[in-house]
C-alpha cells in the first residue's frame, strides 16, 4: 500500500500520510510525497493540506535507514519541491512533530496545530544534525538563539512557545482537518507568507555563539553533535539557505557514519527493544494499581516516590510510620521544586499515601515490594508477613542488589509470583529497574513487572540471578581492575581522570566517594569465604574503611573533601598508604597511560558481560548497554561496553585482556568469547 495519498477535496489539494507507527520518512514516503506534491501541481491546485493519519504527524527521518547508503529521493530534494511548488501548502500537525517531520513543516507556507502537539530537532541526541534544512530554516523562521537551544538540546517545545516564537501560524481545535480548511478560507491566508528558506535571521548578541561553544561543549560531556549543530546554526547568520542547506546535509550525511551516531542510533533502538525481551512473549499483563512497600528509609521512600509520582497507590509498611511519611513527602517536595509537579498535584500524591506498621493495610495490594535493611533473614520475615497478609496471586518483589531473591522467598509459598525489582538509588530518579526472575518466576509476573517499569517511566532490563546481578557484578569487575592499577602504580586521580575522559560522569574512586564505601566493605566481606585464594586481591578499600574513611559524607574517603564541599582534593595519606602496599607486596610502580587505563576497564566489562551472556544471566548484549547507561552513567554516546567492545573490535578487547591477565595471574575467567582463540 502507498503510504502518501493524495486527493481533491472542496478545490483543496489534500497529501495525506498514512506509514505506522510514527509516519517516519522512509524511502517509500519521500517518493510518495514527491509523487503527490507532483500530481497536485499538475493538477493545478492552488492551495493544499499535508496531513498524517494515525497517532503523530511525522516524528522524523526513517532511523533504521541511516545505516544503509541514501536513496533518491533525497529528503531535502523533496522538501525543496514543496517549498518551491506553486501550491500553498498547510502543515496539519498533531502528536510529535520531530527532525523530518518538523523540517516538512517548516518547507510548508503555513503551520497549523493541535494545543498538544510538541516539536524539535532531536537529532542530536543520534549524534547528527538534521539532514533536510532543519538548522537552516529553523534560525530563520524563530531566531538563532531559540533555534541553537533546540538543535543542541534536542529538547521538545510545546505549541505554545512555538506559537509564542513565530513558528506557528495558529493552534487550532480538532477535528484538524476541518481546522485547516477553515484555515485555508480565513483572512489570515489571504497573504502568502515569504519562504521560510528566504527570510533573514534577526540579528544576535555579538558574543552568542562564542558564549553558547562554552555551554554547549560543557554540557556535552564527550559527544560531538551538540556542537556540530551550533556551527551549522550560526551559518545561517553568514551565508544564505542556498549555501548553508548543502553544507548541512554534507555534515549530516558525515555524521552517519561516525561512530558517536551508530552508537546513539543503538542505543535508540535498544532502548526499545529492551522491553521485549523473549521471556514475556506470551506474557499477560496483571491489571495494578496498588503497591505495597516495606521499608520507609532511602530506598522505600524512593520507590514509594516513583510510584505516586506515576500515580499510582502506596501502601507503606514501617516500624516508624511518620519516618516514613516525612522521607516521601521531601521527596515530593523536591519534585515540586524540580517543577515535575506543583503544589495540587503534591497533595493529591500524599493522600494516595498510607504508612503502617501493620501489614494489614496491604491486603488489597497488587504488588508488593520489600526494601528493607540487606540481611537475609530481615527479608525472609518481611516475605512471610507479606505473603500471610496478601492475596494469593498478588506479586512479591524484593528490591535486594546482592541476595538470591529464592534464599529470600524460601518459605514463601506460590514462587511463581516471587521477583526481583532492584531499583537504583535515588529509586525517584534513577532511570533503571532490574527485573530479576528465578526459574520459578511466571512468565504474566515478568511481563507485569516490565509494564510496572514503564509505567514508572523506567528502563526494566531483564536479569537472572547472579552475584550483584547484571549492573553490580559489571561494577565489581570493573572496580577490582581499578584497584589492580592503583597497586601496581596509578593513582586514584589519574584512573578518575582516565574515565571521566572516557565519558563517564564520574571515575571509580570518586564514586565510591559519592556512594560510601561501607557499601562494598561490607560486600566483600560476604564473599570472603568463597573468594578464590588464589585471586589478587587489594585490601586498599578495607584499609580505608577501618580509617572510617568512608567517603563524602564524613569528609573523607579516597579523597578529602572541605567540610561541605563535594570537591574531591588528593589526600597524601592515601597516596602512602597505596605506595606502602605496592612495597609491602615488592611491586615495582610503573605508569599507566590513560588509553591503557581505558582500555583495560572497557576490556574488563566487555569480558564479564560476555560472561553474563554466556551464563544466560543477559538474554543480549543491548541488556546489558541499557543496565550501564541507565544505572551507570556509561556514556550514551558509546552505546554502552557492549557497543563500545563491538567497535572496538575482539582483538583490540583480547589485546587488552590479555595485558590484563599478564598484570594479575590467576585473578580472572575469561568469556569463552575471547578466551577460545586466544
Ligand atoms: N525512525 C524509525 N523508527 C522509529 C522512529 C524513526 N524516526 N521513531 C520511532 N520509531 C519506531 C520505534 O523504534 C518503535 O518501533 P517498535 O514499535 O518496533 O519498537 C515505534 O516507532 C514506536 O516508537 P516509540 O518510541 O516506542 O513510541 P513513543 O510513542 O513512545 O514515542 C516518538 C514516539 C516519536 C516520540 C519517539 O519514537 C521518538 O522520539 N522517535 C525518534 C524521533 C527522532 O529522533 N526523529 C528524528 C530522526 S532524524
Amino acid at each position: 500500500m502507498n503510504p502518501v495519498t493524495y486527493h481533491a477535496e472542496d478545490g483543496l489539494a489534500i497529501i495525506t500520510i498514512d506509514h505506522p507507527p510514527v509516519n517516519a520518512m522512509s524511502l517509500s514516503v519521500r517518493a510518495g510525497l514527491a509523487d503527490a506534491v507532483t500530481a497536485a501541481t499538475s493538477a493545478g491546485h492552488t492551495h493544499g493540506i499535508i496531513q498524517c493519519h494515525g497517532r503523530t504527524f511525522v516524528a522524523g527521518g526513517d532511523i533504521s535507514e541511516f545505516g544503509k547508503p541514501p536513496q533518491e529521493p533525497h529528503l531535502p530534494d523533496v522538501y525543496q519541491q514543496i517549498e518551491d511548488s506553486p501550491i500553498i501548502w498547510l502543515a496539519a500537525m498533531f502528536g510529535t512533530v520531530l527532525g523530518g517531520g518538523f523540517e516538512l513543516a517548516m518547507a510548508c507556507d503555513f503551520r497549523l496545530s493541535t494545543a498538544t502537539s510538541r516539536f524539535g530537532l532531536p537529532e542530536v541526541n543520534l549524534g547528527l544534525v538534521p539532514g533536510a534544512g532543519g538548522t537552516q530554516r529553523l534560525p530563520r523562521l524563530v531566531g538563532a538563539e531559540l533555534a541553537a537551544d533546540l538543535c543542541c538540546s534536542g529538547r521538545m517545545i510545546s505549541a505554545s512557545e512555538l506559537l509564542e516564537a513565530g513558528g506557528l501560524d495558529a493552534i487550532v481545535q480538532e477535528p484538524l482537518d476541518v481546522a485547516a480548511k477553515a484555515f485555508l478560507e480565513s483572512p489570515s491566508a489571504a497573504r502568502t507568507p515569504t519562504s521560510v528558506s528566504q527570510r533573514s535571521v534577526t540579528a544576535v548578541p555579538a558574543d552568542f555563539f562564542a558564549d553558547q561553544k562554552v555551554k554547549v561543549t560543557k554540557a556535552a560531556k564527550g559527544a560531538t553533535a551538540p556542537l556540530d549543530n551550533l556551527r551549522a546554526v550560526e551559518w545561517t547568520t553568514k551565508i544564505p539557505f542556498s549555501e548553508g542547506q548543502p553544507m548541512e546535509r554534507q555534515l549530516h550525511l558525515t555524521l552517519r557514519n561516525s561512530e558517536q551516531s551508530v552508537a546513539l542510533r543503538h542505543a535508540f533502538f535498544a532502548e526499545r527493544l529492551v522491553a521485549k525481551p523473549d521471556a514475556i512473549k506470551n506474557g499477560n499483563v496483571k491489571p495494578f494499581q496498588s503497591i505495597a512497600i516495606v521499608g520507609g528509609g532511602l530506598m522505600g521512600s524512593g520507590i514509594a516516590a516513583a510510584c505516586l509520582l506515576a500515580g499510582l497507590e502506596v501502601r507503606m509498611i514501617e516500624v516508624n510510620p511518620q519516618t516514613g511519611i516525612s522521607n516521601v513527602d521531601n521527596l515530593l517536595q523536591s519534585a515540586l521544586k524540580r517543577g515535575k509537579i506543583d503544589k495540587a498535584g503534591l497533595q493529591k500524591k500524599m493522600s494516595m499515601l498510607q504508612c503502617s506498621d501493620d501489614y494489614s493495610i496491604a491486603a488489597q495490594c497488587d504488588i508488593a515490594i520489600e526494601a528493607v535493611f540487606e540481611d537475609l533473614a530481615v527479608k525472609q520475615t518481611v516475605f512471610k508477613d507479606l505473603a500471610k497478609h496478601l492475596r494469593s496471586d498478588a506479586i512479591i518483589a524484593t528490591n535486594t542488589s546482592y541476595i538470591n531473591p529464592l534464599d529470600i522467598a524460601a518459605d514463601t509459598d506460590n514462587p511463581s509470583r516471587i521477583v526481583g525489582l532492584h531499583f537504583f538509588s535515588p529509586a525517584h530518579i534513577m532511570k533503571l529497574l532490574e527485573i530479576v526472575r528465578t526459574p520459578h518466576t511466571s512468565t504474566d509476573v515478568l511481563a507485569t513487572s516490565f509494564a510496572f517499569a514503564k509505567k514508572l517511566g523506567k528502563t526494566g532490563v531483564l536479569s537472572g540471578i547472579c552475584d550483584g546481578f547484571i549492573g553490580n557484578r559489571m561494577l565489581a569487575a570493573y572496580r577490582r581492575q581499578a584497584d589492580y592499577l592503583l597497586a601496581d602504580g596509578a593513582s586514584p586521580l589519574q584512573i578518575d581522570n582516565a574515565m571521566r575522559n572516557y565519558g563517564m560522569p564520574m571515575g571509580p574512586y570518586q564514586l565510591q566517594d559519592l556512594t560510601g564505601l561501607q557499601i562494598g566493605y561490607a560486600n566483600r566481606k560476604r564473599l570472603a569465604p568463597t573468594r578464590d585464594p588464589a585471586e589478587r586481591y587489594i585490601p586498599i578499600a578495607d584499609q580505608l574503611c577501618e580509617l572510617e574513611r568512608f567517603g563524602q559524607r564524613n569528609g573523607a574517603g579516597w579523597y578529602i573533601y572541605e567540610q561541605g564541599s563535594r570537591q574531591p582534593h588528593n589526600d597524601q595519606k592515601v597516596i602512602d598508604l597505596i605506595n606502602e602496599y605496592s612495597r609491602q607486596q615488592n611491586i615495582t610502580r610503573q605508569s599507566f597511560d590513560e588509553s591503557d587505563i581505558q582500555q583495560r576497564l572497557i576490556a574488563v566489562l566487555a569480558n564479564e558481560g560476555a560472561r553474563i551472556l554466556e551464563e544466560g544471566i543477559a538474554e543480549r548484549e543491548l541488556d546489558i548497554d541499557m543496565v550501564k547507561i541507565h544505572g551507570y552513567g556509561f556514556p550514551r554516546w558509546r552505546g554502552g561496553p557492549m557497543h563500545a567492545a563491538a567497535q572496538a573490535g575482539d582483538d583490540a578487547i583480547r589485546d587488552a585482556l590479555n595485558r590484563v591477565i599478564t598484570q594479575s595471574p590467576d585473578s580472572w575467567t575469561l568469556a569463552n568469547k575471547y578466551a577460545l582463540s586466544r
